[in-house]
This record gives C-alpha cells, structure tokens and sequence, in this order.
C-alpha cells in the first residue's frame, strides 16, 4: 500500500502533459552471491519494496529527493551523494549525443538505501529507463542493461550485472537464474507454499565505494590471471569452475584458495538451489542458504557481526528454514525463509533479540516478488 500512497503523491504533482510516473524496484538474491561479477549464476528476483519517480517537462533540470528533502539542479557543482547515479546516465547521453528534453523530478522509496536491496541501480536503472521513454530513445532493455552497469561502474563500484539484471526483467512470483557470462536468463517460479521469503535490515549501512567489495573483485580477476598462467587459458574464473577441481590448485595462496573455493561452492548451490524451488524441497532449500552464508562468512569473509547474528538466530528458531546475508555484505540485509503461520511471532522474536544484542532494532520487510522496472502513467 505504501507503493500505491507514493504514486498518488507524485501523480498529483507530476499531473501535466507528458509527465511520467515509473517505478523501479529493489532485489533480493535468493543465492548466488559475489559470482556475477566471477561469470558464474545466480538467482535474484525484483521485489515489491521500489523506488518511486516523478518527471515533467520543465524550464530547468531539477532532481528532488523527497526522503532527503535534497535537491540538485544538474548545472550545481556541489552534489549530494544520490547525484552521482544521475549524473552517471546524463553523461552518457550528453556522450552519445541523445536528446535530452528539460525535466523536473521527484523520487521517493518505499524500498531503504544502504540496505544492500540495491538501491542505486534501482535509481539509475529507472532513471534510465525514464529518459528512454521520455525522449524516445528506443533503446531495448537488453542495451539499457549494460548501459546502466557501465554508469554504476563509473561511479566507483566494480560491480557485476545482477542487480541491473533483474531490475530491469523481474517478473511477478518469479526468480531469474542469470548466467552472468552472457547476462541471459531464465524465469524460475519462486513461490513457495506456506513459506514467506523475509528480508532483515541490520540497519547497518555500507556503501559498496567504502567497503572491501571492490577488494574481492580485484583479489578474485588476479586468481583468474594466475591460473590463465598456470593453466594456460583465457583469464576467466569460469572456465577454472568448469575445467578444473579443487585439488588442482595448490599454486595459490591461503586467501585465494578459500575465495576460489567459495566461488565453485556458490555457483553449484544456484544450480541445487534452483532443482530445490522447482521440486519445492524445503529442507534442501534451507540448508543450502545456511550453507551459503557459512561461505561468505568464513571463505569469503564478506559478514559482519550483525549479520551472523541474525542467522544464528534463524538457525535455533523453529520458524525459519534457513537465512544468509545477501548482496555485497559489510551490513546490509540477510533473506530469511519463514513458514508463513510463523512471520510475526518470528518477526518480534529476532527484532528483540537483535535489539538486546546491539541497541537498536533491524528492519523487517516481508519479500514479496515483483515486476522489473515499470512505467506506471503517462499524462
Ligand atoms: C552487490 C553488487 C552485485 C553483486 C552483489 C554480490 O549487490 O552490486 O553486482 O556483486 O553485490 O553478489
């Protein structure tokens, strides 16, 4: 309902000809986690929680962040820290010569930032999309994918696809199964019966720019690089995942092996993740998130105390199936699959618990899955 209050805001002031309302949605990953930008799979889906634009025709670019109460009018040199997904994307219009007509907007989220549910590519995937359609670019969703990577690298991540993936292509009930080596996908049916996938913020915020993920992305391109030399082949970690086992790698270092381990881990829990949801196996299903988050924690060390916390706490619960952390890590958000007659008794018991532990109580959102980026009206 929060979604449908937003829209009625922005519908009321974005109400002249040629105004535009879109809605781009957050993800969740319900496995696969750091192997996107490794070449490997994995399994995320849009979810409900989105963020929310507003653009009308104006005399000057004026972007207005209702949750911030921030504005930026783009000739201003000084910019909040939003600005940069912004301005990632007028700088590729400007470079490829695209018309750009002048415009006012306004965004708002029911989905939080900084909760790892990526917020930033659900801002610049929808601003893009927004300008493709005001301005009639035309530009298919498939080029406006690595548009939007291309943008969100320039700003400083060295991220992979799958939030952008899946933003732009989410379907409603569904997961996609990406194969980052050629970005395609295949739509998964993700409900489970009696089951509610549970999204908990530690409410600790990261960003990707400051923390060690752009870290494991170079450590991960220099294993590829030492065993193109070792091995002889091209410089990528999924031809390693596939042609070679895990004794065979006795060259690398203590660290890089645990990283690659993870790596080959990961990618064969999308691929028994995905028989699981298909065959609806709920045991399966919860120890391979379980499994996971164990690899994060401790091969890949991506956790942080509040986040093992919170699937400790899944472990000893008779509510929760199973939970990991989810997306970049450092803070952020873990994804919880709780039996549906148990969510609110679960909800109160792990906020209380989280909240003796570290003072404060996370956020809980039910993940209800969703549609990829949307036009919702046009004037
Ligand atoms: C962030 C990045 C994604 C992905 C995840 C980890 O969300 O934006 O591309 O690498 O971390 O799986």
């Amino acid at each position: 309902m929060i979604g449908q209050e937003l829209i009625q805001k922005l519908e009321s002031i974005h109400n002249q000809t040629d105004s535009w309302i879109i809605k781009s949605p957050g993800r969740i990953n319900i496995i696969g986690e750091h192997t996107d930008y490794n070449y490997g799979f994995c399994l995320p889906a849009a979810i409900e929680l989105a963020v929310f634009m507003g653009l009308s025709p104006s005399n000057k670019f004026q972007i207005n962040a209702w949750d911030r109460k921030e504005s930026w009018n783009i000739v201003d040199t000084i910019r909040p820290d939003w600005a940069v997904y912004f301005k990632a994307i007028l700088n590729y219009a400007l470079k490829e010569n695209l018309p750009v007509k002048t415009f006012s907007l306004d965004f708002t989220a029911s989905l939080p930032s900084g909760a790892g549910l990526s917020s930033s590519s659900s801002i610049t995937c929808g601003f893009l999309y927004a300008l493709n359609l005001m301005n009639s670019w035309n530009i298919p969703l498939e080029q406006l994918t690595s548009i939007a990577v291309t943008a969100e690298k320039e700003s400083g991540v060295e991220g992979g696809m799958m939030d952008q993936i899946s933003i732009f292509n989410g379907s409603k009930d569904h997961a996609l199964l990406i194969d980052c080596l050629d970005w395609s996908f295949k739509k998964i049916p993700i409900l489970l019966a009696n089951y509610q996938w549970t999204i908990v913020d530690t409410k600790v915020k990261h960003k990707l720019i400051d923390s060690d993920y752009n870290n494991r992305s170079r450590l991960c391109k220099k294993i590829a690089n030492k065993c193109a030399n070792y091995f002889g082949i091209e410089e990528n970690l999924r031809i390693v995942y596939e042609q070679y086992s895990k004794e065979e790698f006795g060259f690398l270092e203590a660290q890089e092996k645990n990283l690659l381990s993870y790596v080959i881990e990961e990618n064969d829990r999308v691929k028994a993740m995905t028989k699981s949801i298909l065959s609806q196996d709920i045991s399966s299903i919860g120890s391979l998130l379980f499994s996971g988050h164990e690899g994060l924690r401790n091969k890949y060390q991506v956790s942080c105390p509040e986040l093992d916390f919170l699937i400790d706490f899944a472990a000893k619960s008779s509510a929760a199936i199973g939970a990991r952390m989810m997306g970049g890590g450092f803070g952020g958000s873990s994804l919880h699959l709780i039996k549906e007659n148990c969510t609110e008794e679960f909800t109160q018991e792990i906020s209380q618990a989280y909240r003796s532990k570290f003072g404060f109580a996370p956020d809980v959102y039910k993940a209800d899955i969703s549609n990829g980026v949307e036009l919702i009206n046009k004037k």
